[in-house]
């Protein structure tokens, strides 16, 4: 399974690729404006740090366009800045079009913002290089989101898609271990959500023990380091 740290902080950024060899990253406007930097400037950055390698940077276009051309042409620009750029299209109609002609192209497509099986289903058919189910706005809004998850990885897996299920909005280890159950194929999370995640108390009441009983045993050699 994939892990994608959620993020536009470089140094977070930096941090997830050196120690948890995260295998990409997802962007989107609120991520940017709280680095305070101009969009460009934020995407291109995130770019050079994994530039060389085969890791994707998922980035949004403008959200307000409406039309499917208008979509394709910023989709078509971002994507000749960097050869990792994923280019996030919404869950709508146009979104869909465009996805399918950015895919004819040759560039690789994330559909976002999706919250329908449905709305999976039309991002596979047209080609979608990875498809995000928001599964903690689902939660919020009271709705089941493992059964969700399953029902597109199903469909991917009836028809051999070759759409990667990219589980996104994910707010805690539950769900990246819910997603992971699911079939899905990636996971996006905030960076706490791993740090949390990859940490628990009793592993460090554990580790106090051993100290305890290290300190208690000749080690048998005099050379040793302790
Ligand atoms: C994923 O690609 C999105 O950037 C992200 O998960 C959106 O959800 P959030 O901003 O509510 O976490």
């Amino acid at each position: 399974m994939k892990f994608f740290l959620d993020s536009a902080h470089v140094h977070e950024i930096a941090h997830a690729l050196e120690m948890w060899d995260i295998d990409g990253v997802t962007t989107n406007p609120r991520h940017v404006e709280v680095t305070g930097k101009p969009f460009l400037t934020v995407i291109q950055e995130i770019g050079r740090l994994v530039q060389g390698t085969d890791k994707t940077i998922s980035t949004e276009i403008n959200p307000y366009h409406e039309r499917w051309q208008d979509m394709v042409a910023e989709g078509e620009k971002l994507a000749a800045l960097c050869p990792n750029f994923v280019i996030k299209v919404p869950s709508t109609e146009a979104g869909f079009k465009a996805c399918q002609m950015l895919r004819a192209e040759g560039i690789r497509v994330n559909v976002t913002v999706c919250f329908s099986a449905m709305q999976a289903l039309q991002a596979m058919r047209m080609g979608a290089t990875y498809v995000s189910p928001f599964i903690g706005w689902k939660e919020a809004n009271g709705e089941p989101s493992v059964s969700f998850i399953e029902e597109i990885v199903e469909i991917r897996n009836n028809y051999l898609f070759e759409t990667e299920v990219l589980v996104a909005a994910v707010r805690n280890g539950r769900q990246v271990v819910d997603a992971a159950l699911a079939g899905a194929d990636i996971v996006t999370a905030g960076f706490a959500v791993y740090q949390e995640g990859f940490d628990h108390p009793y592993t460090h009441v554990g580790l106090a023990k051993f100290q305890d009983f290290w300190d208690k045993t000749p080690y048998g050699d005099e050379e040793a380091t302790r």
